[in-house]
């Protein structure tokens, strides 16, 4: 058993901005207090794990593990954790549950506070990291590392998920997945019949079509200006769709006219400030209400006219879906069981670690749903 030692394994270490991941030999020490140890088998690469490579993150730190999209196996827990054991399959979560704090406490977000200072500063919520290489310390990233063979995370940040469904699938329901399909569902909670627009058909915006047809709208409106996207988005129940790039009018005035005087429903899942605005003035006066889900650059400030608002379109937004990150798992994973949510289907990609690189171009070239690493 390795259990109290420390396990040396492979890893992609981001070594510093804009530099490529290299694979490398990492020490991965045992859990402590509050941890887990998790074999991880399978990760999705996403566009925060980008941003934070690309240098854009004003807050990224480096050296350090990148990847928050994983799936794995517990293979050893530190003191005083009930919740997991060795064995259990598990999806390590960027968003924590201790269920003790006043977010946590209110049902009316998911954003648990407990650990957020010690995550953002790429370290365990005791201060320290538990990944070395070449005697050098490296960072953990949004709580997850699962760019790693082997990673350590916090107890409140694991989701126990039934050793039956495949991590090598599931492991996006660790971001990309869940934070469409709840937008939809928790955040917007569209309704029956309602009339839906999305901007940006990659995983995150087929999410969202997912979370509108399994609410019953009536029409689910795609817009994004690669039409190579249009034929898969049909799959996963967008039903009209609109390219920007080769209107006479706007888009804001295409999609009110399609929808006789605009949408119950908008969802931004592209990270541009100006389609934020598009999504929003896209909503029909009186009761329109549209998502921000994409991330914008640092710095990027979102704009309308005030008067939009007071004619009673609403702005909103969410993380991870609004999803109660440890609680909330069992209902995605029942809802990809009985097939409402499609999972399989995003995973256009699989490559080895080795190949990391690779998976980070096809996502810089938009040719990727998702590709999911096997670790
Ligand atoms: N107008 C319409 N569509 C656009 C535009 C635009 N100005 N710019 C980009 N798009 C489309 C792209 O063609 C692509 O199909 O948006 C889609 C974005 O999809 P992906 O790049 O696959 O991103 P995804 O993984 O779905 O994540 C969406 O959410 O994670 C956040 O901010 C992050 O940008 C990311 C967004
Ligand atoms: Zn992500
Ligand atoms: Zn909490």
């Amino acid at each position: 058993s390795t259990e109290g030692q420390v396990i040396h394994c492979r890893a992609a270490v981001a070594w510093g901005p804009k530099q490529p991941l290299v694979i490398e030999d990492v020490e991965v020490a045992p859990p402590r207090e509050g941890e887990v140890r998790i074999k991880v088998l399978a990760s999705g690469v996403c566009h925060t794990d980008a941003y934070t490579l690309d240098g854009h993150d004003p807050e990224g730190l480096f050296p350090a593990i990148l990847g928050h999209e994983g799936g794995g196996i517990v293979e050893s827990v530190g003191p005083g954790v009930s919740s997991v054991k060795p064995g259990d399959h598990v999806i390590p979560l960027y968003i924590p549950e201790c269920g003790e704090c006043k977010f946590c406490k209110s049902p009316k977000t998911n954003l648990c506070g407990k650990i957020r200072m010690t995550q953002g500063k790429g370290v365990m919520p005791d201060g320290t990291s538990r990944f070395t290489c070449k005697g050098k310390v490296l960072h953990h990233f949004m709580g997850c590392s699962t760019f790693s063979q082997y990673t350590v995370v916090a107890e409140i940040s694991v989701a126990k998920v039934e050793d039956s469904v495949p991590l090598d699938k599931v492991c996006l329901l660790g971001c990309g997945i869940s934070t469409g399909y709840g937008a939809a569902i928790n955040t917007a909670k569209v309704e029956e019949g309602s009339t839906c627009a999305i901007w940006g058909l990659g995983a995150v915006g087929l999410a969202v079509a997912l979370g509108c047809k399994a609410q019953k709208a009536a029409r689910i409106i795609g817009v994004d200006i690669n039409e190579s996207k249009f034929e898969m988005a049909k799959a996963f129940g967008v039903t009209e769709f609109v390219n920007p790039s080769k209107l006479t009018k706007t888009v804001t005035e295409t999609i009110v006219e399609m929808t006789d005087g605009g949408c119950d429903y908008t969802f931004e899942c592209i990270g541009n400030v100006a389609t934020m605005r598009d999504a929003l003035e896209s909503c029909h006066k009186g009761w329109g209400e549209s998502v921000i889900i994409g991330v914008a650059a640092a710095g990027q400030e979102i704009s309308t006219r005030p008067f939009q608002l007071v004619t009673g379109r609403v702005w909103r937004g969410s993380a991870f879906g609004g999803w109660k990150s440890r609680s909330s798992m069992p209902r995605l994973i029942k809802d990809y069981l009985e097939k409402r949510l499609m999972v399989d289907e995003f995973v256009t990609f699989t490559k080895p670690l080795d190949e990391i690189n690779a998976a980070f171009d096809l996502m810089h070239q938009g040719k990727a749903l998702r590709t999911v690493i096997d670790l």
